[in-house]
């Protein structure tokens, strides 16, 4: 697949996006209201556009669900696959959110994906403890039977699983950028994901298997340390013959914190693809923390690098889909947390849609970077079906 001119002749070509309001290269237009949603403009290059959301929202606010049956073809849990959200006791799977969001996808005719089946984070108070005391045995089914409760649950219905969410973290300090920090680490060494991704196979062989993480974008030495955990930890996998199949990258973008550069992102994003996986942009948002007090300059910068992030992503065949984490700036995890909120308590502004459900310059730039995408590549035969 040919490069769009920007991305040609290899080292002259590197064009950095700039992320100060005096260099901005163009405006990215207001949107058109009316017409049809950006799940239309992603099928043009045979993509999906999705988002995340939570049961309570939608049970709350009939315009947000209304406006995500407009844009989006796809959706994924902010929460409720959480193993907080499902398993607060541990004799017990509570699955009734994500049984709410899951019935929700099947009424309007929309794909899931699931999030997320084993994370060091968002973990119940009682599932530290017993990971910390148990024997491996027990361990390993701590693991395990959560990976096989939900895939089987949702079989045929969530048809992708963030297996193993963020499990790289350099700055703890290993040299291999592992995360040293995390409960199934602790226990079980790096083949908790081994063991994860063998076990999401025999639950559910047809769904797509990710690895999942964030900071992998931006030219800053964190993401570069990150980008080359994350690679050497997939070359190792795939070596070992773990059945990972796809890698998600998250997304959550800095543009007033960190630089990116077209170039650096292409080249990974192709060391992906080269690896033989499929990507996905799981949880895009732009965190406008830092940038012009103005809004609509503010606007049209986060607009500006959003596009030149989904240019790049979606120049790659590989990148099947792109999923916002969230799809209207009232419910933002970014205006809540730490790293990301405004101090002032002002609603971020890093989603396609503003509080009011109406579209925005980032929902104008993620429309035309589909528009122009060329041609995502055959999704992988399903196991079991004609390919
Ligand atoms: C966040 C949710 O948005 C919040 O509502 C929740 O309190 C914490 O988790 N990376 C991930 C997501 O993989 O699960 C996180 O979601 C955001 C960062």
């Amino acid at each position: 697949m040919k490069r769009r001119a920007f991305l040609a002749g290899a080292a002259a070509a590197a064009v950095s996006v700039p992320l100060t309001s005096s260099a901005v290269p163009q405006l990215p237009p207001m949107p058109d209201t009316s017409g049809p949603g950006l799940k239309a403009h992603a099928a043009r290059s045979g993509r999906r556009y999705g988002c995340a959301i939570k049961s309570s929202q939608m049970q709350s606010d009939p315009a947000l669900t209304a406006a995500i049956v407009r844009e989006a073809g796809v959706i994924v849990q902010e929460w409720e696959l959480k193993r907080n959200a499902t398993q607060q006791r541990p004799d017990r799977f509570d699955f009734s959110g994500a049984d709410k969001l899951i019935a929700f996808a099947q009424k309007n005719g929309m794909a899931a994906r699931g999030h997320t089946l084993v994370w060091y984070a968002a973990n119940p108070k009682w599932l530290d403890a017993a990971m910390r005391t148990s024997p491996r045995r027990r361990q390993e089914g701590l693991l395990g039977g959560y990976i096989t409760a939900a895939m089987r649950r949702y079989a045929g219905k969530i048809t992708e699983w963030d297996v193993v969410n963020e499990a790289i973290e350099p700055k703890e300090g290993r040299p291999d950028g592992m995360r040293a920090k995390t409960i199934w680490g602790e226990a079980l060494g790096e083949g908790y994901i081994d063991l994860a991704f063998h076990l999401a196979r025999d639950a559910d062989p047809t769904a797509r298997r990710f690895l999942t993480d964030y900071g992998l974008e931006h030219t800053s030495r964190r993401c570069e340390q990150r980008r080359t955990a994350i690679l050497k930890l997939l070359e190792r996998l795939l070596a070992r013959g773990v059945p990972v199949q796809a890698l998600g990258v998250q997304g959550h973008l800095k543009p007033f914190q960190e630089g990116f550069d077209e170039r650096v992102f292409a080249n990974f994003l192709d060391e992906v693809r080269g690896m033989g996986l499929k990507i996905a942009i799981t949880e895009f948002d732009l965190a406008d923390r830092g940038g012009p007090l103005d809004i609509d300059q503010r606007d049209a910068e986060v607009a500006a690098v959003g596009r030149a992030f989904l240019d790049v992503a979606l120049d790659n065949p590989a990148v099947g889909s792109v999923l916002t984490w969230g799809l209207s700036d009232r419910y933002s995890w970014l205006s809540t947390y730490e790293g990301y909120r405004w101090p002032d308590g002002e609603l971020s502004r890093g989603l396609p849609l503003d509080s009011n459900f109406r579209r925005k310059r980032l929902w104008a730039a993620i429309a035309q970077a589909f528009d122009h995408a060329p041609r995502a590549e055959a999704e992988l035969p399903v196991p079991g079906l004609p390919a």
